[in-house]
């Protein structure tokens, strides 16, 4: 029960960040506000999901006993695990990308809020359309008659509805996905070497292409094995 309180220490990170956030804003520009948001969203999701739906909920012994493998657990798993560990992944991954992208080219963040409140959009309609329902129901089921009912597809055909509502959560939450690896990939542009970018853009004339910068290290690239072998 005590492994509740491992959220906490988490909570009174998450109130210094802020504070240390209000302080930065005050005297300069805060440029890593795309990052930040996703880890203050990872913070959420970790009391929530692991706080209020793992401990919270599945921890007491008496529900412990027989909630397990029923929709509790997904609900717990799903927003624990992308919650807390892939929001938090993610807003490292655009810490980098800032930190790359520095003053040399703009930063768009846009895309990144917009994938992140389709992300947690999704998250919220699958415990309220999918996760709740059917777990609360099902745990309801694992006392009367026992787990292999309530697994079973005679219990799963009395919530089917909510099972087909699931797509609404789905939806929201792939949406989010595409967009954020849209997004990725446009960040990731101004990163890659011209001989990577050259067979995708338009072809470049021979004249320009040999006087370019950069043209003798793709001449290298483009050499054959062989050669590069008898330089060594
Ligand atoms: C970010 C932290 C956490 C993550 C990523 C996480 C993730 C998971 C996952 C993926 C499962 C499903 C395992 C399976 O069925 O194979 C699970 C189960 C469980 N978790 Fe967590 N968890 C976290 C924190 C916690 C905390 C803090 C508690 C309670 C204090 C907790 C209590 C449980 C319990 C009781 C189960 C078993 C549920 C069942 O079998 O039905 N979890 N957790």
């Amino acid at each position: 029960m005590f492994s509740f309180i491992e959220v906490l220490p988490l909570v009174l990170l998450i109130l210094e960040s802020i504070e240390q956030r209000r302080l930065i804003k005050a005297h300069q520009e805060f440029k890593y506000g795309l990052a930040y948001t996703y880890v203050i969203g990872a913070a959420f999701w970790n009391f929530v999901g692991a706080g209020v739906f793992g401990g919270g909920t599945l921890n007491a012994p008496l529900v412990n006993y027989y909630e397990h493998g029923t929709f509790l657990t997904l609900n717990h798993a799903h927003t624990a695990l992308f919650g807390a560990f892939g929001l938090l992944g993610i807003g490292l991954i655009y810490f980098c990308l800032r930190y790359v992208a520095g003053d040399r080219y703009a930063f768009k963040e846009g895309p990144g809020y917009t994938a992140f409140w389709l992300y947690n959009g999704g998250l919220v309609l699958w415990v309220a359309l999918n996760f709740f329902p059917i777990g609360w129901a099902q745990l309801n089921a694992v006392f009367e008659h026992g787990l292999a009912y309530a697994r079973s597809p005679t219990f799963y055909n009395t919530v089917s509805i909510w099972q087909w509502l699931r797509i609404f959560g789905d939806v929201v939450f792939a949406f989010g996905a595409l967009l954020m690896a849209f997004d990725f990939i446009m960040k990731l542009w101004p990163l890659f070497p011209e001989h990577i970018k050259r067979p995708i853009a338009a072809p470049v004339p021979s004249e320009t292409a040999s006087s370019a910068p950069g043209a003798a290290a793709r001449t290298a690239v483009r050499r054959p094995a062989a050669q590069q072998h008898a330089d060594v």
